[in-house]
């Protein structure tokens, strides 16, 4: 079965011969070389001295992209580039150990936690090539220690440092994301605080994803296609690129720049917006020339919070289309009911 099989890059990596697991159907295999989707790009410079020109340019692009597709780049966005160059950089001390010794961190199926490579991941019946390294943030304190303390207690006392850098850069994740939420508040008229309140206090995931060389990068994928089940996600990927976009019916590639962060709605904040915003499908492809490594922050809300659509959103020409929920009962609906054919969120009602 495939949670049987291992996957060592170090093995892998090399294969000339996939095992069929990775294999995807031929309507799914990927296309490597795609037009480049010209993602809107929001410039966030002077938008949190609160100059009303910087605010009202953001919000314009802002608002059409996330009724478009959902998907757009933040620059001048405020995280240092040391703190960014440093997360990737991290990433080789845990992906290039021995598998045993990333086992030590060994995600159980059903848990969102941990180290992955060798199960299907809830994304497909396929398996993706890569490893990643998942963990919990929450900002309800701010003295909170919560990636330090997960780290250190998996991997050893060897890890703090880690630990203490991957802890740095998803409170600054976390700051991003609540002045996103700030201008998303505005672009749909509640008002700056609105969303930023809701996610207040958000208990979030951070993902390290690794996707080794693959000698067969048109057969396979790094990550199969789906929405984000979550609220908002930050990813930042490396030069290699690799990230796709389904948009009009047709695939696109997004362009990697070490400046700029890729944003893009999930489900969750689909639902909040009652659907005036999009969540769209996306995946990742892997090529056989280099490791590409990507950074993903989740923003989700804190477990018991409602999602449920502001009043002013709800009318009798838009009524709500998604029931009230809370974000666990949304995931766990995600991992039964996934199809890369349909959205998850269209059969949650
Ligand atoms: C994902 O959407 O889960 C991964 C995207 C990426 O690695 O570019
Ligand atoms: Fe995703």
């Amino acid at each position: 079965s495939p949670q049987d099989l291992i996957f060592d890059a170090s093995v892998m990596q090399y294969q000339s011969h996939i095992p069929s697991q990775f294999i995807w159907p031929d309507e799914e295999k990927p296309c490597l070389e795609l037009p480049e989707l010209q993602v809107p790009l929001i410039d966030l410079k002077g938008t949190e001295s609160g100059d009303p020109e910087a605010i009202s340019n953001a919000c314009s692009i802002m608002d059409e992209a996330c009724k478009k597709h959902g998907f757009f780049l933040v620059v001048n966005h405020g995280v240092e580039a040391k703190l960014i160059a440093k997360a990737h950089e991290l990433m080789d001390d845990f992906f290039c150990m021995k598998l045993f010794e990333k086992q030590k961190a060994q995600r159980k199926v059903g848990d969102h936690c941990g180290y992955a490579s060798s199960f299907t991941g809830r994304f497909s019946s396929k398996l993706p090539w890569k490893e990643t390294l998942s963990f919990r943030y929450s900002a309800a304190d701010q003295s909170n220690k919560t990636v330090e303390d997960y780290i250190v207690s998996t991997l050893g006392e060897d890890f703090r440092q880690f630990g203490i850098s991957y802890q740095e850069y998803c409170e600054a994740m976390s700051n991003l994301s609540l002045r996103i939420m700030e201008l998303l508040g505005i672009c749909l008229g509640v008002g700056c605080n609105y969303f930023r309140d809701f996610f207040e206090g958000n208990d979030s995931v951070m993902r390290l994803n690794y996707y080794p060389p693959c000698q067969k990068p048109d057969f396979a994928l790094g990550t199969g296609p789906h929405c984000d089940p979550t609220s908002l996600t930050i990813l930042h990927q490396d030069h290699v690129g690799g990230l796709q976009v389904f948009v009009d019916e047709r695939w696109y590639s997004v362009t990697s720049n070490q400046d700029t962060f890729v944003v893009n709605i999930g489900d969750t904040f689909m639902a909040l917006s009652n659907g005036v915003y999009k969540s769209c499908l996306h995946r990742a492809v892997v090529n056989n020339r280099t490791v590409r490594k990507s950074l993903a922050f989740f923003l989700c809300p804190k477990k018991d919070r409602v999602v449920r659509p502001p009043k002013v959103l709800v009318n009798w020409e838009k009524p709500r289309i998604y029931p009230d929920f809370t974000w666990p009962i949304l995931l766990e609906f995600t991992q039964r009911h996934y199809r890369a054919d349909t959205r998850t969120l269209d059969a949650f009602s």
